[in-house]
């Protein structure tokens, strides 16, 4: 399976690192076409002090714990709008946006984007391919939420980065890990269903 990950200036550079490690571990994921903002790299290194800027492959493996000579993760620069995802002739499973600034969200909602991240989200959408996004921002203002609602018309899946609480998180990392299950839920694409609710946790009933 081929799938494109973006990652944009929102909070939450930590859900874009749990979703493309899984998206790894998952064993069917062959390629992952990554594309970030710059303002992403910004707060990946205020949130998480990684540098992000103009990664190299070797860079990207090393933050994401794989191995240095995996080819999984395939890089594409924000300017580049002849890059793979920018196509819709070339077949892919489909696009998460993780997390997704209300920018990238009011760009792609409008139809008039300027970058690779909107591009390859566009054609996504005109391609009936799925199309993930996870935004981050609060409160959220009428024009963040007819976007959304716009979006959700269109064919997006909008998969707010809001975590649950009822698998009872011990750590920041099992709160992600939850949404980032259900990230991948979307494409089904396996991973540990720790969070999978089963109706046997709560007694009472038959
Ligand atoms: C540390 C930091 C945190 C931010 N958090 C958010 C956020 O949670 N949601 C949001 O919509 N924008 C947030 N922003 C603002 C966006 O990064 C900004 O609007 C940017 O232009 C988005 O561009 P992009 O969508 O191309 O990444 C944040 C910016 C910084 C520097």
């Amino acid at each position: 399976m081929e799938i494109t990950v973006a990652i944009t200036g929102a909070s939450g550079t930590i859900y874009a690192h749990r979703t493309l490690q899984l998206l790894a571990e998952s064993g069917v994921v062959e390629t992952i076409n990554l594309i970030m903002s710059g303002t992403a790299a910004t707060v990946a290194q205020v949130e998480t002090g990684v540098n992000l800027k103009d990664p190299t492959p070797a860079r990207l493996n090393e933050w994401l714990g794989l191995d240095p000579a995996s080819k999984l993760i395939r890089y594409w620069r924000l300017d580049n709008l002849a890059a793979k995802p920018s196509s819709g002739s070339n077949k892919q499973a489909g696009m998460i946006i993780v997390p997704c600034s209300m920018g990238t969200l009011g760009a792609i909602a409008s139809g008039a984007g300027t970058n690779l991240i909107h591009r390859a989200a566009d054609v996504c959408l005109k391609e009936g391919r799925k199309l993930v996004i996870v935004p981050r921002e609060t409160p959220l203002n009428a024009i963040h939420l007819e976007n959304m609602l716009r979006l959700s018309h269109a064919g997006a899946r909008i998969l707010p980065a809001s975590p649950g609480f009822y698998h009872r998180p011990k750590s920041i990392d099992e709160l992600v890990e939850h949404l980032c299950f259900r990230i991948l839920d979307q494409f089904d694409i396996p991973h540990s269903k720790k969070s999978q609710w089963t109706g046997e946790e709560v007694s009472g009933e038959e």
